[in-house]
């Protein structure tokens, strides 16, 4: 939290995007004993469960709601399936017709609210020095997988309803920006002290619409949140942003940024870190792989940001074939 607020530290604090996962044994016996992913994600019990195990494991500074950024698109409305081994499955959203049948965005209000418990729970279980991080998946993110109804590299058919029908496409945008609004809201209520934004396809938005799509909803959703708690630090994740991510750190309003894997430190440190807390951004390989290439790029990513605030992370999410005594020596020559 003292870092979120702009405190340098003389250790950063760290915790690990998708921490909770398929790497960790007791995360695999939960998730068998859950069924599905998302009957794990909507029972409170469980996902409290899976979300305690890697602080318990590892010490982590903070832990992150487990929980996924779909289930909003399921609380509109979106028939949502996990298939395993290959990803998500939605019904698609691609004209008007489709648009009109989603939910208000107050919906995620009363379909949510597993999600609310299980932040209750988890915020009752947590010692209260580890903060809890809530989050969501930003507008557009979210709306390329409402739109293609699944992952797609190049998130070629969200910009082709951008281009083709730009009208549904904003009503889709604002509606998803209402919602997340109202469930951010809602996490914090409960106990999140945290919250951040996971915008992991920015960099597939045209470079023009950038400001329009990634930076906007960022800072009304930021702006509301803080409205209403102005307490609580938003995190933004502008995955891909490139160039970008300095307009992005300047207008989105937030008070860390979360830096992608592509992000060269030395020009975070000078360009961001004097303006807010930058979080990031090790390679996720690196746990895969481990020994001195990891103990390496983990002194040399600590030194770059020791001049600011800092919250140590990686530049994208955990891997199932990430190794958790790699998490332990990483953690090592963090702390020293
Ligand atoms: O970080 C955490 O530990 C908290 C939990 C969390 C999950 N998903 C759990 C999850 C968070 C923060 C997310 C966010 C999320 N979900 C994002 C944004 C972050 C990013 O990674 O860029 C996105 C794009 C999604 C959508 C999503 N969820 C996809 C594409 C997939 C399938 C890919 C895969 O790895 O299977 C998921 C499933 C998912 N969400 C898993 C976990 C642990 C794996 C599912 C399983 O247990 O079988």
């Amino acid at each position: 939290m003292r870092a979120l607020r702009g405190e340098a530290l003389a250790v950063p604090p760290v915790w690990l995007m998708r921490q909770a996962g398929r790497y960790l044994p007791e995360y695999r016996a939960v998730r068998a004993r859950a069924g599905s992913f998302l009957d794990l994600c909507y029972t409170p019990e469980l996902a409290t469960e899976v979300t305690l195990q890697p602080v318990r494991r590892f010490g982590l500074d903070a832990a992150i709601l487990f929980a996924d950024i779909l289930l909003v698109p399921h609380a509109l409305g979106a028939d949502l399936g996990f298939v395993e081994g290959e990803g998500p499955r939605l019904s698609t959203v691609t004209s008007a017709a489709d648009f009109a049948r989603l939910k208000p965005a107050e919906a995620v209000l009363g379909a949510l609210r597993p999600v609310y418990d299980t932040v209750r729970m988890v915020r009752a279980a947590l010692p209260a020095a580890v903060p809890l991080i809530g989050f969501a998946g930003a507008p557009w993110t979210v709306a390329t997988y409402m739109i293609a109804g699944r992952g797609t590299p190049g998130q070629q058919p969200a910009r082709e309803l951008l281009y083709r029908d730009p009208a549904t496409f904003d009503a889709l945008i604002e509606r998803l920006e209402a919602a997340t609004t109202a469930y951010l809201i809602g996490q914090i209520e409960a106990g999140a002290e945290v919250v951040k934004l996971f915008d992991s396809w920015a960099g597939a938005l045209p470079g023009p619409l950038f400001a329009r799509y990634a930076i906007e909803p960022a800072r009304r959703i930021a702006a509301a949140v803080r409205a209403a708690h102005p307490e609580v630090p938003v995190i933004g994740f502008p995955r891909g942003g490139g160039a970008s991510y300095a307009r992005f750190a300047e207008g989105a309003g937030v008070q860390a940024v979360a830096l992608d894997t592509g992000v060269d430190p030395a020009w975070a440190a000078a360009a961001l870190q004097p303006r807010l807390c930058v979080q990031g951004n090790l390679d996720p390989l690196l746990l895969v792989l481990g020994g001195d290439a990891l103990l390496d790029a983990t002194r040399r990513l600590v030194e770059a940001f020791a001049g600011g605030p800092h919250v140590f992370n990686l530049g994208h999410g955990l891997t199932p074939d990430a190794r958790p005594e790699h998490v332990e020596a990483m953690l090592r020559a963090i702390r020293g």
